[in-house]
């Protein structure tokens, strides 16, 4: 089930571009850009978000970054800004053609 889920997103590939295509989507999202024009080292957090991702499908890779409080109990989220992140990764689902009960699934593990 899970085997199939990271399948039906199109494997690493397919997870890559869904990524690349989520932080593509907070940069131009007036709500939270500059929350991620601050980070130094973006091909690190992608390969993060990937990694999470990836483990949050059953599959390896093993996610080597800090805890989801760790990250960002700092930063002071909003829960408008919250949303207007999660409307970023819908938007970048749809754009990436994901069926409905792939993008349940997903926001789920997120
Ligand atoms: C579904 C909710 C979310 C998930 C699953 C998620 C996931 C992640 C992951 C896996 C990382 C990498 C952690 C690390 O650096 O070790 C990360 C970093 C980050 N997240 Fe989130 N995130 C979420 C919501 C948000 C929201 C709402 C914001 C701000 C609007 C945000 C802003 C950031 C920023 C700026 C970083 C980079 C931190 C740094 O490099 O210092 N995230 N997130």
């Amino acid at each position: 089930m899970t085997v199939a889920l990271h399948q039906r997103l199109g494997g690493a590939e397919g997870i890559a571009r869904l990524v690349d295509d989520v932080i593509a989507a907070h940069l131009a999202n007036p709500l939270v850009k500059t929350r991620f024009e601050k980070i130094k080292d973006m091909a690190h957090t992608k390969q993060l978000v990937r990694e999470f991702l990836t483990a949050g499908l059953g599959s390896p890779p093993t996610y080597t970054g800090k805890g989801m409080l760790g990250a960002h109990k700092s930063a002071n989220v909003s829960e408008q800004e919250f949303l207007a992140a999660i409307d970023d990764i819908v938007g970048a689902m749809n754009k990436n053609g994901i069926d409905e009960d792939s993008k349940q699934d997903i926001l789920a593990i997120l």
